[in-house]
């Protein structure tokens, strides 16, 4: 596996495999890899000649007070996992050569409406340094497909709406989330959580599957359903930023003809904040 920590040394090594027309997939990560990342390379492997993955812990999209100091850093590791799956490129950059002129560039990419809801209501200005930094890394890589975890859902269809808006030549592909035996979501933000923390952390998605399958069983309504869902988390001691029922085309709240859904929520247990979601479809009878 080729190691590569500037946009110069990138360019290089992409540049061979663009000669011989190689087809590339490209993983943009913040480290810390875990099983969901590590199926995400076996899905591009699938489908490209060529898997770049990159691990840059991006500090625009950190607010005041979140955990961008504290955010698990283990490039060793990471190294070792990536070689294990037969990744073709690691891009390891320092923040100088993403930034070069400081973290406050005068352009970001903002996907206005899509941002400012669910998790951009309780994280102001997270998905504009998302978007910001996935355009670049995007521009520097140019790859054919670039692939995405589906736990982070709002991530996916914002970045799916701006390569749509700003003709971005790029396949986005949505890979579905890894979960431990427990159902708990793989996050490298799971290794803040104690043993007990860790399986209470199940139940976001015990929830959600719970409220998912009232819906297909009929219940319509929805906010009763998110509300449901809400209490039986904060019983159980979370502190319960939204559970919300949105369609999945692009999270706004359905009607009576939707019936590709989504159920997210994010909770915070302790100083742990945890997003989830489960993709459902109604029955076209129900
Ligand atoms: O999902 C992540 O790990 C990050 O938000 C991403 C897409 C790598 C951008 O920094």
């Amino acid at each position: 596996m080729i190691i590569t920590q500037t946009k110069a040394e990138l360019e290089a090594a992409l540049a061979l495999w663009r000669a011989e027309g190689a087809r590339i997939a490209f993983i943009p990560t913040m480290g810390n890899l875990h099983a969901g990342h590590l199926h995400l390379v076996d899905t591009a492997k699938s489908q490209a000649d060529r898997v770049v993955v990159s691990i840059f812990v991006n500090p625009t999209q950190f607010g005041p007070g979140e955990d961008l100091a504290a955010y698990p850093r283990t490039p060793d590791q990471d190294i070792e996992r990536l070689r294990g799956r037969q990744a073709d490129l690691l891009y390891l950059p320092e923040a100088s050569d993403i930034y070069p002129d400081g973290d406050q560039p005068a352009t970001f990419v903002e996907v206005p409406g899509l941002s400012e809801q669910l998790c951009g209501q309780f994280r102001p200005g997270h998905f504009r340094g998302v978007a910001t930094v996935v355009c670049k890394l995007l521009n520097r890589v140019r790859p054919d497909l670039a692939l995405f975890g589906e736990k982070d859902f709002q991530q996916l269809a914002i970045i799916r709406r701006m390569v749509h808006d700003l003709d971005i030549p790029v396949r986005i592909e949505g890979v579905p989330t890894v979960r431990e035996p427990s159902g708990l979501a793989m996050s490298s933000r799971n290794g803040y959580l104690g043993a007990e923390e860790k399986q209470r952390a199940a139940l976001i998605y015990r929830t959600l599957s719970e409220a998912a399958e009232a819906v297909r069983a009929g219940a319509r309504d929805y906010p009763r359903v998110e509300q449901e869902a809400a209490d039986a988390l904060a019983s159980s001691g979370f502190s319960v930023d939204y559970v919300s029922i949105r369609r999945q085309q692009d999270l706004a709240s359905p009607t009576a003809a939707d019936h590709a859904l989504v159920i997210l929520a994010a909770a915070r247990l302790g100083q742990t904040r945890l997003i989830d979601n489960i993709l459902f479809s109604l029955d076209t009878n129900n």
